[in-house]
C-alpha cells in the first residue's frame, strides 16, 4: 500500500468539510457567538437529533458552552460572510461580538440569531476531550427556522470562504525585504 503524504491525505479530508455555521453561548448574562466548520449531524435517529461540534479550548465559546452545557448551533444563509467576519476572527473574551446582531433568548436562554436559515437549541450530552479541543455532542431540544430561505443546492464551506476572501489580498512587502 502506497504511503501517503501529510498533503494528500489532507486532499482526501477535504471531502468531509462541513458547512460553516455559527454557534452561540451564554454564561450569567454574557452572550457570545463564534463561527466553526466540524459541526455534523450525530444521530441516525430522527426522533433523536443530536449534532457534534469541535471547539478549540482557547476560544472564549469553550468556557462558555464547557460550564453551561448549552449552545445553539445556526444554519447559515451563503451570503453571510459580515457574521462569519465578526464572529469567527476575534474573540469574544476582549468585547460583545453579537453587539447589533439582531438576536433573542432561545429556550435555553442561550441567544438565536434572527438571521439564518435554521437554528438548533442544544444540551451537551456528552464531550470527547481531544487536546486541543472539546467535541461537544448535543442533544437538540428545540429547532427553528430563520428569517430568510437558503439558496437550493449550495452548501457553504471553510474553503469557499477562504477562496471568496482571497480576491481582496493586497501584496504585503516585508520590512526586511524593502529596498533602502
Ligand atoms: C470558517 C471558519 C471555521 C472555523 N471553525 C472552527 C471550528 O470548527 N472550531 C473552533 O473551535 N473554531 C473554529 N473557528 C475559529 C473560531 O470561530 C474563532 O477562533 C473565534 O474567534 C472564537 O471566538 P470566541 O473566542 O469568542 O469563542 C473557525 C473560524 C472560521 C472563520
Amino acid at each position: 500500500m502506497p504511503i501517503l503524504q501529510p498533503d494528500q491525505i489532507y486532499q482526501l479530508l477535504r471531502n468531509l468539510t462541513s458547512p460553516v455555521v455559527a454557534i452561540t453561548s451564554e454564561r450569567g448574562g454574557k452572550r457570545n457567538g463564534m463561527i466553526a466548520d466540524s459541526a455534523v449531524r450525530a444521530s441516525i435517529v430522527p426522533a433523536i437529533p443530536r449534532v457534534s461540534v469541535y471547539v478549540h479550548k482557547f476560544n472564549y465559546s469553550h468556557d462558555l458552552i464547557f460550564e453551561t452545557g448549552h449552545y445553539v448551533l445556526h444554519l447559515l444563509r451563503d451570503d453571510q460572510f459580515e457574521l462569519i467576519h465578526r464572529l469567527g476572527f476575534t474573540s469574544g473574551r476582549a468585547r460583545d461580538k453579537l453587539a447589533g446582531v439582531p438576536h433573542r433568548p432561545g429556550t435555553l436562554g442561550v441567544p438565536v440569531l434572527d438571521d439564518c436559515y435554521a437554528h438548533f437549541e442544544c444540551r451537551v450530552a456528552n464531550v470527547m476531550d481531544t487536546g486541543s479541543s472539546t467535541c461537544f455532542l448535543g442533544d437538540v431540544v428545540a429547532v427553528g427556522h430563520g428569517a430568510a430561505d437558503r439558496p437550493s443546492g449550495t452548501v457553504m464551506t471553510a474553503a469557499q470562504f477562504a477562496a471568496e476572501r482571497s480576491h481582496d489580498i493586497r501584496p504585503v512587502v516585508w520590512t526586511s525585504l524593502r529596498q533602502p
